[in-house]
């Protein structure tokens, strides 16, 4: 069969994935028994017990428990390692990182152990792996907007080393326009802005992501289906959809994959992608998304090759860099 060698050989890039959401609970235990941290789970097999999700609330809760072990530089630096190693097997070339710094800094972790250790993986990345790797600051979306400000605050005199900000955690209830006055002070400051919206929230959420914060990319999206006149405006302005076919499936946006959307996105012409978001919890990465979404939805080697175009068009490399990858 050539459809899934060519899904897993061909050159792509990752514009949606947490690197909290990469740890392995073989990495979680390491971690715990490293740094002296105590788990609530007694070994490896009742943690991964553990992740079978009903929504979006009922992951991050054991998400946030699992990043508890995290404390040290070197832990942020063999997290983003391990995934990167994983990303370079699955051929992606360029991968930007969401990271989410109040997870860390609640817990007494400064900012900047955070950052350094994040940015050394990404820098040994290009040099080892040949990947090109970015980090992406989010904020946590069920904090305040004046806590996001602190946390900007906080990672500015670290600003080289990341090159955006986005919105992430529980969706409903916290729209996009929370954080009006952060992304537009994050815009000032030269920024990429993405944020997630219709994940398991409105199309409303989509439309105040783009037109209150500007967005340049939409993360899920997939309830944008919903409204067509969204749809039309995805289209036309080229907004990429950072979509997530083994997550959705995981957290229940869609009860079988069969029944999963992308198809719909692609065939109307939105610069929709396939990406990971919390590998290590949805049972995949890159290319496992890839294999399961094209053999539940009977997508083609040309809808293949659409993705791979939308990944590096949507990315944030300069545009000389794209014009070799597209
Ligand atoms: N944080 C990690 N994964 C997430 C997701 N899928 N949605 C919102 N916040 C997240
Ligand atoms: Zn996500």
């Amino acid at each position: 069969e050539r459809l899934p060698a060519l899904l897993c050989a061909m050159p792509k890039a990752e514009l949606h994935m947490h690197i909290e959401g990469s740890l392995e609970p073989e990495l979680i235990f390491a971690l715990a028994q490293r740094n002296g941290v105590a788990l609530p789970y007694a070994d490896v097999e009742a943690l991964r017990r553990a992740y079978a999700f009903t929504n979006l609330q009922s992951f991050l809760d054991i998400y946030y428990a699992g990043a508890s072990v995290l404390l040290k530089e070197q832990d942020f630096y063999d997290m983003a390692w391990a995934y990167l190693e994983r990303a370079a097997a699955d051929n992606v070339v360029r991968t930007e990182m969401f990271f989410d710094p109040q997870t860390h800094t609640a817990r007494g972790v400064d900012i900047q152990v955070v950052i350094e250790g994040l940015h050394r993986a990404c820098v040994d990345a290009e040099a080892k792996l040949g990947v090109s790797a970015a980090l992406i600051l989010c904020f946590l979306r069920h904090l305040s907007e004046e806590e996001a400000f602190e946390t900007l605050e906080q990672a500015l005199p670290y600003a080289t080393k990341f090159i955006g900000v986005g919105l992430d955690s529980s969706e409903v209830g916290h729209p996009p326009e929370k954080f009006a006055k952060v992304f537009a002070r994050c815009r000032e400051l030269g920024l990429h802005l993405v944020a997630h919206a219709g994940e398991e929230g409105p199309p409303a959420y989509v439309w105040s992501a783009l037109d209150v914060l500007k967005v340049e990319r939409v993360d899920h999206g997939v309830q944008s289906a919903k409204d067509p006149v969204l749809m039309a405006r995805l289209a036309k302005d080229r907004i990429p959809l950072t979509v997530c076919p083994l997550s959705n499936l995981k957290l229940c946006v869609f009860p079988d994959l069969k029944q999963h959307n992308l198809k719909t996105l692609l065939d109307a012409g939105l610069v929709a992608t396939v990406n990971s978001d919390d590998p290590a919890y949805f049972g995949g990465y890159m290319n496992e998304n890839f294999l399961q979404t094209f053999a539940a939805t009977g997508l083609t080697a040309q809808h293949a090759w659409q993705l791979a175009a939308n990944s590096f068009e949507g990315s944030f490399i300069d545009d000389a860099a794209k014009a070799r990858y597209i």
